[in-house]
């Protein structure tokens, strides 16, 4: 008994957790366990050696309980101590180190450019940068033969032999985008095309990539007064000023009849931009009323609908609002850039709360 007793207060003294712990109850006081086996052979015993024995294994069960329970509440404490030491938090430290991303000035002009039109009723169409050159030229009313073809400076998809699939291009423009919703919606319709376009042009103003957005709006009666109305509006929003002067200059277009390039009045006092006042002239979009060949391209009969169209350069009008010099900057991710530009992400433009915050 002195030895089962030796050896179960050590072993219980030693243990480092609670399984250890539960082992070592079952193999001393449970069902099977050497105390409770030998308070089994009390029965083999004479009455008087029981006498002795018994109480003594009793004694012995009641001190290895009470041992296991001590421990276990010793190691529940040592649990909560630990616990309490790697919990712990510091409410005097400052707070965190100010945000470090911001949003690219595309993409929160992008935002802007939505939000106005969403107002007047347009919705964002989307479709691929990897277009096929009937999307992006022909049911444009750009046939092969079209001179316009040249100017893009367009990027063909690699063909091998034999490839006999139509050909792709990557977009030169958000137009191609017009068709697509036209076949997906039909008329009438109002979207905006937003998104990234590609020509194969380098320098101050021109980047291999850069981004357009797209507007069509197609009705029974639609008018250039309404293109007018609606691009005076957006302007005004965008450029966040009460009244701005549009020059309609008449222009060409393919897809368009007729077509017009707009002109926003402005001042370039010390270089610096001013919309709606001054004696200069900048130009912002091309635009005009959607030629019956495209809308036949599109599904939609051109002795029922008419419709105009825009296409606004993104980059363009980013560099305008916020005096961004060099188009390049956009597409290096110089990060001392992205700071000095970029916007807080929480600020998402709104026309009620502020465009550009
Ligand atoms: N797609 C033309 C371009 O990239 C821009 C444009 C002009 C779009 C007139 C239009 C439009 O929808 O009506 O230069």
């Amino acid at each position: 008994m002195d030895d089962l007793k030796d050896k179960y207060l050590t072993q219980i003294a030693e243990a480092q957790d609670e399984d250890t712990l539960e082992t070592l109850r079952i193999s001393a006081v449970g069902k099977k366990g050497e105390v409770s086996l030998k308070m089994r052979e009390l029965g083999k015993m004479t009455p008087e050696e029981r006498q002795i024995a018994g109480p003594a294994l009793n004694a012995l069960k009641d001190e290895i309980n009470s041992a296991l329970s001590a421990k276990k509440a010793a190691l529940a404490d040592a649990a909560l101590d630990e616990r309490l030491r790697s919990e712990w938090l510091d409410v005097t430290l400052p707070s965190r180190p100010e945000r470090r991303g911001t949003i690219h000035p595309i993409s929160q002009v992008t935002e802007e450019v939505t939000a106005i039109f969403a107002e007047m009723g347009f919705s964002v169409a989307e479709g691929p940068r990897i277009d096929t050159d009937w999307y992006n030229f022909d049911a444009l009313n750009i046939p092969g033969h079209h001179p316009a073809r040249a100017e893009m400076d367009t990027f063909y998809m690699h063909r091998t032999e034999g490839d006999n699939r139509p050909p792709h291009v990557l977009r030169t423009h958000t137009s191609p985008v017009q068709i697509r919703s036209m076949e997906a919606t039909g008329a009438p319709t109002r979207i905006i095309c937003p998104g990234g376009v590609y020509r194969a042009d380098y320098d101050q103003t021109h980047t291999p990539m850069f981004h357009q957005v797209e507007g069509l709006a197609i009705d029974r009666d639609i008018s250039m007064a309404n293109l007018k109305w609606v691009l005076e509006e957006f302007v005004k929003a965008y450029f966040e000023v009460e009244d701005v002067e549009l020059r309609f200059r008449a222009s060409h277009f393919p897809f368009t009849e007729p077509s017009a390039e707009v002109d926003i009045r402005c001042s370039w006092e010390g270089g610096q931009l001013k919309v709606g006042e001054g004696d200069d002239w900048l130009e912002i979009l091309g635009s005009g009323m959607v030629h019956p060949k495209v809308l036949q391209a599109g599904g939609i009969d051109p002795a029922e609908w008419q419709g105009f169209a825009f296409g606004m350069g993104i980059d363009r009008i980013a560099m305008l609002k916020y005096g961004i010099p060099d188009l390049r900057a956009f597409f290096d991710s110089d990060l001392r850039w992205l700071r000095h530009y970029g916007f807080a992400a929480l600020d998402m433009p709104t026309l009620h709360g502020g465009l550009s915050g």
